[in-house]
């Protein structure tokens, strides 16, 4: 679900930026058909970012404050920016345009912060597997893929590897090639925990 959202947020942004682009640029002929054209795009777009936005918050049962400050500003940019292009405010669409573009890099920082903090807190309730997930998540999840099968930028299928957890362990602290290494970056513990869980993604 969270990666549905925040492919609907990049949408909807690369949209508004498009039409905000379009109004500062002056090509309002332009603009006005394709308003015409896609009405309800808008509307789509803006229901679906808070109806998935409103179901990752409702999941988590405590949201965070700040999650709650970027839903407050969310509620508030939207309609602002409908406002902007429908009555051609040029400053309001600059202001709306880098308020989506903040929320939405602080929100990014900010969930990969709370996810660390989350793995710590894990690694010291000596729960390895769940750590290492989440490490994973954050860290290898681009190249490998959620199963490990990913191979994306020439990552090796993890559910394949002939490696043992010694020769995970040494392939994730020194790296290959572009496979990085995590030796610097991450602890000790942290990466037994991910080596672990790489472990246990294999067939
Ligand atoms: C930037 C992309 C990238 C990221 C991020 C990445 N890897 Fe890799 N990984 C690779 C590539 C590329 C290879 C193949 C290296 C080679 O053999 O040349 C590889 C190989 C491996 C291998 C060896 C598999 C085998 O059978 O040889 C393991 C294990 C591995 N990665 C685990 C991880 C873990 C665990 C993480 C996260 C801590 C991670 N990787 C993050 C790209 C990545």
């Amino acid at each position: 679900m969270n990666h549905l959202h925040i492919t609907i947020v990049v949408l909807f942004m690369v949209w508004f930026a498009y039409k905000a682009f379009l109004l500062l640029t002056g090509k309002t002929a332009q603009l006005d058909s394709l308003r015409a054209k896609f009405k309800l795009v808008d509307i789509i777009l803006g229901v679906l970012i808070l109806a998935t936005g409103g179901y990752l918050i409702a999941k988590l049962g405590h949201p965070p404050l700040y999650m709650m400050v970027k839903l407050g500003l969310v509620l508030a940019l939207i309609p602002m920016g409908i406002v902007a292009i429908n009555k051609k405010i040029k400053p309001m669409a600059i202001v709306v345009l880098l308020g989506f573009v903040y929320v939405f890099i602080a929100s990014q920082a900010k969930s990969l912060t709370l996810q660390k903090a989350d793995a710590t807190a894990q690694l010291a309730s000596g729960n390895l597997l769940e750590a290492g997930a989440i490490i994973y998540t954050n860290e290898c999840q681009r190249c490998h893929g959620d199963k490990g099968d990913a191979m994306i930028a020439g990552a090796k299928n993890l559910q394949v590897t002939m490696l043992d957890n010694a020769g995970i362990k040494e392939m994730v602290t020194n790296g290959k090639n572009t496979m990085p290494a995590y030796g610097d970056k991450l602890s000790a513990q942290e990466i037994d925990a991910v080596v672990a869980y790489a472990a246990s993604l294999k067939k």
